[in-house]
């Protein structure tokens, strides 16, 4: 995730931001850079990649001055090179510019500054941001970034410094953590108090619409009408190894626990309330186009491919166009029939996966269209395709995928909304779809917070040798989903299968010993789902069945019951998968597995 740190004090800024850049790695980012200000000029240095580069690059020496901003940028608009790296400048270099979040309305804005003569370096929203701030400055920062805010739309967290005014550092927030340490005779502001914490564990946190102006003697906060907010000092109680995983022991869990945030974050600014549908910028093809399409492949690997599968599902439901699943190993070497007609849709969390990568580039060669649901910017699948849908669920460092794959669902779920409005989903349909998306995030942290009874159930399992997880509809994929997250951390041989598949051979191991997890909410084939529940059961198999609130039928009958809010069928993946995910979780912990880098495993697989 991008993270941001700006110094005005009395000590060489560079090497100082360099240091508080390098506290934040731990967030995963794909570009650095900074901005050093010394006698009425910005020296502005970026690299793409790690810091070390970065590092390489400036050598020994490092750009003078005492005032200044750094930045590690996790691409969100734009690949992840030296040229979309932070820090942006306006046209004249005189006013320079670090950002995390995302300026929806920034094509607008571009447009209309291109119109008045701006020209741009970069594919950013933050350079235009930076354009809009030098176009609006007459004579004072403050004025001119407010003024620029009060035109953008989104989520930022911004530092701003400019030549015109030598020791000053503007700040704002809306939507992206950002807080200023006080120092003596020297303050910062940051994104991450990690980044600071060596030099100050005093803090002040901005809320939402709020503005710091920041010398090095003093710090004044105020509102967007420039009323002076009092704003109490915090101090930072906790330590850096603490922070780096947001407190969580694991990235993993840390990541479980993000999902009401990364699910939010691939549902901004895509939902359209009124039509019933979704906006998705990234995806190039005119409506002429998507209609022209006879048929869908969905290629990918490991949970991505489980993914792909709810999203065969729904578009066949939502969008009734005729969609497979093609494991992109395979895709690759047989001999598809493939042409102008069809959409390649490859996904990956980190665009780097050399089988989907390679299915895609089969399937171009072959004449298929093609487009990527990518999480990485600027990854090579995201750079091999013709268009995408970016997740934007931030960076992803455990190796078991999590959040990655409930944001492959709702980039999913969008996908079907945009092309059932165009063949045969009504605005009714459409828009109960889009209320029920908003409805998500809430759920999610609904299901996040009923982790304690997933936890007794970790205990009594924990010494198992074997699992089963059975699904039907949208949630056999998540049964496939729940068995790959045991076996790959916990290393507890698993087995998902669609449930009524069962009687055709895994019923033979089913005994006293057998965990069997059900996923079993109130949907359109519970009733089938809980027919097969009795099959286990009558074989003397442990049920842990996973059922929708309030539903007491199967009380009896099953051994362990999670519940789960009630949602539309083909949502229940994203509620169903968590308890799954921390069941995995505290399974491994238990069992004192390595859970953020299972043996064997990588977290992007770039050999085939
Ligand atoms: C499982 C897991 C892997 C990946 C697979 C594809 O937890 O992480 O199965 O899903 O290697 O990776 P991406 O999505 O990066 O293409």
């Amino acid at each position: 995730m991008c993270g941001i740190v700006a110094y005005t004090g009395t000590r060489q800024a560079a090497p100082l931001i360099l240091a508080a850049l390098k506290k934040l790695e731990y967030r995963g980012y794909d570009s650095g850079g900074l901005a050093v200000m010394s006698d009425g000029v910005i020296t502005v240095e970026k690299q793409a990649g790690k810091l070390r580069a970065l590092e390489e690059h400036l050598g020994d020496e490092l750009p003078q001055g005492v005032t200044g901003l750094g930045h590690t940028r996790w691409a969100t608009h734009g690949a992840p090179n030296r040229t979309n790296a932070h820090p942006h400048t306006d046209g004249t270099g005189t006013i320079v510019v670090v950002h995390n979040g995302i300026f929806e309305n920034f094509a607008v804005v571009r447009e209309l500054l291109s119109e008045k003569g701006h020209e741009f370096l970069s594919e950013t929203d933050t350079e235009v941001f930076a354009h809009l701030v030098g176009e609006l400055y007459s004579g004072s920062l403050e004025g001119a970034v407010v003024g620029a805010l009060r035109q953008m739309e989104g989520a930022y967290g911004v530092a701003v410094i400019s030549s015109h005014e030598p020791g000053t550092i503007v700040a704002a927030r809306r939507g992206s953590p950002l807080l200023v340490c006080v120092g003596e005779g020297e303050n910062w502001v940051t994104s991450d108090a990690a980044a600071t914490l060596e030099h100050s564990r005093s803090v002040v946190y901005l809320d939402d619409g709020e503005v710091a102006v920041v010398t090095p003697d003093e710090y004044r906060i105020t509102d967007l009408d420039s009323t002076r907010l009092e704003k109490t000092i915090a101090t930072v109680d906790w330590d850096l190894s603490e922070i780096e995983r947001g407190g969580y022991e694991h990235f993993m869990l840390k990541e479980i626990m993000e999902q009401p945030e990364s699910i939010s974050d691939t549902l901004r600014g895509r939902l359209l309330e009124e039509e019933g549908g979704a906006r998705l910028g990234g995806l190039h093809f005119s409506d002429e186009e998507l209609l022209s399409f006879e048929r869908i492949v969905l290629t990918a690997c490991g949970t991505s491919w489980h993914a792909a599968l709810i999203g065969e599902y729904m578009i066949e439901e939502l969008a009734q166009i005729p969609t497979e699943v093609e494991y992109a190993s395979e895709f690759r070497y047989r001999s598809p029939v493939l042409n102008d007609k069809t959409l390649v849709i490859g996904i990956s969390q980190s665009g780097e996966t050399a089988d989907t990568l390679a299915a895609l580039k089969e399937a171009r060669a072959r004449g298929a269209r093609t487009m990527g649901i990518v999480n990485v910017v600027g990854s090579s699948i995201a750079r091999e395709v013709e268009c995408g849908v970016y997740l934007h669920s931030g960076p992803e460092i455990g190796v078991a995928s999590t959040k990655a794959f409930t944001s492959q669902i709702v980039a999913l779920t969008l996908l079907s909304l945009k092309l059932g409005r165009l063949t045969n989903l009504s605005v009714l349909q459409g828009r109960e779809l889009v209320q029920a998306l908003r409805r998500i995030p809430g759920q999610v942290r609904e299901v996040l917070g009923r982790a304690d009874r997933v936890e007794s159930i970790a205990e009594e399992f924990k010494d198992s040798t074997n699992f089963l997880y059975l699904g039907r509809g949208y949630n056999f994929p998540v049964a496939l989903e729940g068995a790959l997250k045991l076996k790959e951390i916990s290393y507890i041989h698993a087995e998902g299968y669609p449930a009524a598949e069962m009687k055709h051979g895994p019923i033979a191991l089913i005994d006293e010993k057998m965990p069997v997890v059900f996923m079993a909410p109130r949907d359109a084939v519970y009733s089938k789902i809980a027919s097969n529940i009795q099959e286990v059961k009558a074989r003397g198999g442990r049920v842990i069945a996973l059922v929708t609130d309030g539903n007491d039928d199967l009380d009896g009958l099953v051994d362990y019951k999670i519940t789960i809010p009630e949602t539309l069928d083909p949502l229940t993946p994203l509620l169903c998968v968590l308890p799954l995910q921390m069941l995995a979780y505290q399974i491994a912990v238990k069992r004192g597995t390595d859970v953020d880098q299972p043996r064997n495993l990588a977290k992007s697989v770039t050999v085939e």
